[in-house]
């Protein structure tokens, strides 16, 4: 199990602000805000922007390199990584991509000869692996399709490949936009609007003394909705102080219950036999946690230790403690929401960023 620890000082005047008060109104979301929306409050313009750009006509249809953008605020898209899916407006077929490969080929059996990568109706997209060979990859691909945040890690922000498409539109009147975009996280959560032809993009060379256009651009936005991922949370807070030994733990059944009656395997004892293979089982590829079994069966354990509580100030140490087996979260976050954070005056081995210049929000 990994376990991570911080410490947060925070000034201001605790008169109003008894320890316990404190406790019970924070608020702490590992990546998994509560809203019932198709968005997130503590990111209400966060989204995730596909992009295509026609870069080149062919005498059956075109070449395009889609690249989708991560405008969220602390949401990665982890490992396993993002799955993309759309509907051809017309009888498209891929002839090639580069950067990225569909997850079927479909029924090409019409095809003599030269037969296209992919002939479905609704392809589903998956990114290539790191180490993937020089010529198979273009800018921004084979990450195994993971997406961090601007914030976080602008270099990995975004995620592209190539695709060559044919029985398509070869202008710009005759060309169709797919349809019913889909982004998997690789599980549910994403919703996508409807692609819309936007102003060509413009690509400048790298002294910025030329631009070069896109034949034809259009854009899709997907967001986010914690409700649509799933309905339990994904962690739980524990609590103690320094004056007094008592640990109030997670609730039990934070995350789920242990029903081994109904759901035998529903979570796995650190010194189980059956511990790798379960690693490596079903809900591998589909991002399922797969947790230690703990009264909680949060995938995320949050301990709040108080450490001081003056006046002046208050002190608290967070520790993290991952208990799923399938996720490794180098790229963690932990988005924190208290009304004192607008005055934090010191931090100790964690990076932190307001998420909101008024807010009161801690995260990594
Ligand atoms: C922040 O804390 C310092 C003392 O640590 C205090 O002097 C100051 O008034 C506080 N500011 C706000 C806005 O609460
Ligand atoms: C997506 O996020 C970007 C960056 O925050 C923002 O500029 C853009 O307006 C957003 N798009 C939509 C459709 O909300
Ligand atoms: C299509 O191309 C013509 C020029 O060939 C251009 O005037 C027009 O704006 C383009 N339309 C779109 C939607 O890009
Ligand atoms: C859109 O895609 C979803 C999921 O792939 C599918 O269930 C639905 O039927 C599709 N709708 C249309 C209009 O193609
Ligand atoms: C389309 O998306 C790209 C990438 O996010 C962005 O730069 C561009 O402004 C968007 N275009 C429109 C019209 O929203
Ligand atoms: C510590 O907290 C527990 C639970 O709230 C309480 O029952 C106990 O009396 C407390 N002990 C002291 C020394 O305050
Ligand atoms: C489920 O099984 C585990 C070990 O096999 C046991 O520790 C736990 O108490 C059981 N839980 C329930 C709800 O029966
Ligand atoms: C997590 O990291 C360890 C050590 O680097 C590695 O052995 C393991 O395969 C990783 N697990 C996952 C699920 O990525």
């Amino acid at each position: 199990m990994m376990a991570v620890g911080g410490g947060v000082g925070v000034g201001g005047s605790s008169r109003s602000v008894a320890c316990c008060a404190v406790l019970l109104a924070v608020a702490v979301l590992f990546s998994a805000p509560a809203t019932t929306e198709a968005y997130d409050s503590l990111d209400p313009n966060g989204n995730i922007t596909i992009k295509w750009d026609i870069m080149q006509w062919t005498p059956d249809g075109y070449v395009a390199v889609v690249t989708m953008f991560n405008y969220q605020q602390f949401r990665h898209i982890q490992a396993p990584g993002w799955q993309l899916g759309w509907t051809w407006a017309k009888k498209e077929v891929i002839w090639s991509m580069v950067g990225a490969q569909t997850t079927e080929q479909g029924d090409c059996s019409k095809f003599k000869g030269n037969t296209p990568h992919c002939c479905k109706k609704d392809p589903t997209i998956v990114d290539l692996l790191p180490g993937t060979p020089y010529n198979m990859q273009i800018a921004n691909c084979c990450k195994a399709g993971v997406i961090n945040t601007f914030n976080q890690d602008p270099a990995n922000a975004a995620s592209s490949f190539q695709i060559s498409v044919g029985l398509a539109g070869t202008t710009n009147k005759t060309v169709k936009v797919p349809k019913n975009f889909t982004l998997k996280a690789p599980g549910p959560g994403y919703t996508c609007g409807r692609a819309m032809i936007v102003r060509p993009t413009k690509f400048f060379t790298q002294d910025g003394r030329r631009a070069t256009q896109a034949l034809m651009t259009w854009n899709v936005t997907c967001t986010y909705s914690q409700f649509l991922a799933q309905k339990t949370p994904t962690c739980c807070v524990s609590l103690s102080s320094f004056y007094n030994d008592t640990i109030v733990n997670c609730p039990t059944c934070s995350c789920g219950c242990q029903n081994n009656g109904t759901r035998p395997g529903s979570c796995v004892n650190e010194n189980s036999p059956y511990l790798q293979s379960a690693i490596d089982g079903p809900g591998k590829w589909t991002g399922q946690p797969l947790v230690q079994c703990t009264s909680h069966m949060c995938p995320i354990r949050i301990h709040w230790h108080v450490k001081l509580n003056y006046k002046e100030y208050w002190r608290v140490k967070i520790t993290i403690t991952n208990f799923n087996y399938r996720m490794n979260y180098t790229q963690w976050n932990l988005v924190v929401q208290h009304p004192n954070f607008d005055n934090i005056t010191q931090l100790f081995s964690f990076n932190y960023k307001p998420l909101t210049p008024y807010g009161g929000r801690i995260s990594k």
